[in-house]
């Protein structure tokens, strides 16, 4: 029996979709368990780039199952040009699962994202606008439309009929817009419908005959950490749970099914959107960053955010997390750079604070402490071995471990799935 979790530890973007590529390798079943087409995964596979949003990236693998666990919001038409654009690059997918407890991404929700998110002027969170927390809304407010309501029509017609009115009214009264036509929304879903209807099941169930039978199970999560509805940087946040935890609920597992968290975290860190971001660097170095590791989001396009790597959010990450390892990824990108700096604590004042605070004013007002750090110049995108690192690349990675509590496991040093250093398996 073996189920690991892996998830983001900074913001999101953090190569989480190689991470898991690699990993798929030897895993039966890979479960996508939150978020919806606001991720992004760019997985370097048999010499071609592909760029996913929904599917977990085990598909690229012939003989993975991959699931879409009910924890996630799912845009069908998002989902369709997303096996047909595999289809055509003549990608063999493995065999992919829907939860019927997913939640339906609606045109509604994609156009109130949009709404509700120029209505927040100068506090506007940066969604990416895809109906993720419009949809993510309707589904606590209990009025949400789920995959097994979409693939029965009568369901499906009584559901879009009542959430049509409500939203037609919310649309045109409050934001001056167009309503929505209820027959147009219809025959597009119906369409949605019938080619999804055989991939639809009782994912938890399928997962846990699977863990049971003593399969290799890899729970992906998307977004981060700090991206957590309660856990982040809240309300710069996604509205569903990357972290760990999320897992159980958004695939329908026990915590104790669970054997090793996995957390991704870029050597350096990255944000895109709105909010706080401390070690953020608006210079030189934050532009290196930018292009040596091609910070542009796989989503929106939007350019990120660069700074150095940030000691106390990932310590933080890995105790909501319960993190068992580090993949610390796009080590190389940090190479040629003489002096590098992590953030190991934030100053207040005349105060020093060295966790992560829970006062989110506390954390905009923060300014990092820095330690610095001997860089490297050698090309370190051939070495395999951690023994074959230049001394200062090590030394860097021990020091990640000494600050975050974690030890670092996997370490990539290129966007290839043979650009990476087991220092141990996790499978
Ligand atoms: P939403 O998830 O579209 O509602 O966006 C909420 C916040 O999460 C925004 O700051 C987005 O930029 C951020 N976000 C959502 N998905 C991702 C992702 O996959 N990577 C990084 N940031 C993301």
């Amino acid at each position: 029996m073996a189920a690991v979790v892996l998830i983001g530890a900074q913001w999101g973007d953090e190569g989480k979709g190689k991470i898991t590529d690699f990993l798929a390798e030897k895993a039966e079943l890979v479960v996508r368990y939150q978020g919806g087409n606001n991720a992004g995964h760019t997985v370097v596979a048999h010499g071609q780039e592909f760029k996913l949003h929904l599917i977990p990236s085990g598909i690229l693998y012939e003989n993975k199952t991959c699931v879409i666990g009910n924890g996630v919001v799912l845009d069908p038409k998002v989902l369709l040009e997303e096996l047909s654009y595999l289809k055509e690059c003549g990608v063999k997918t493995g065999q992919l699962l829907i939860s019927s407890n997913a939640q339906v991404i609606m045109p509604y929700h994609r156009l109130l994202d949009g709404l509700e998110e120029d209505a927040r002027g100068e506090h506007k969170i940066g969604t990416t606008k895809r109906g993720i927390g419009p949809a993510y809304m309707d589904k606590s407010a209990r009025i949400g439309i789920r995959v097994g309501d979409l693939i029965d029509e009568e369901e499906f017609a009584a559901k879009l009929k009542r959430n049509l009115a409500d939203k037609n009214n919310l649309l045109t009264k409050l934001y001056g817009a167009e309503p929505l036509e209820y027959e147009e929304i219809f025959n597009e879903y119906r369409e949605y419908a019938l080619k999804l209807k055989a991939f639809v099941a009782d994912s938890s169930l399928v997962i846990d005959q699977s863990i049971q039978s003593g399969e290799k199970v890899l729970f992906e999560g998307a977004q981060g950490t700090l991206l957590d509805l309660d856990h982040g940087t809240y309300p710069y946040v996604t509205s569903s749970h990357p972290i760990a935890g999320g897992a159980c609920i958004g695939a329908g597992i026990g915590p104790t099914r669970i054997q090793r968290v996995v957390g991704v975290a870029k050597a350096y860190t990255t944000r895109v959107g709105e909010g706080p971001f401390p070690t953020e660097l608006r210079d030189q170095t934050g532009m290196m960053l930018q292009e040596r590791g091609h910070e542009f989001g796989t989503t929106t396009g939007r350019a990120r955010r660069c700074g150095w790597f940030d000691a106390v959010i990932v310590r933080y990450a890995a105790r909501v997390n319960g993190l068992t390892d580090l993949a610390l990824t796009k080590l190389d990108v940090l190479t040629g750079i003489e002096k590098i700096r992590i953030g190991v604590g934030y100053r207040l004042g005349n105060e020093v604070i060295y966790e992560f605070p829970q006062s989110q004013k506390i954390f905009r007002d923060s300014v990092p402490v820095y330690e610095e750090v001997p860089g490297w110049s050698e090309d370190i995108t051939g070495v395999r071995r951690f023994e074959d690192l230049p001394e200062a690349a090590k030394l860097y990675i021990e020091r990640v471990e000494q600050l975050t509590g974690v030890p670092v496991t996997l370490v990539a040093v290129g966007p290839g799935r043979e650009q990476t250093i087991v220092r141990e398996s996790i499978f």
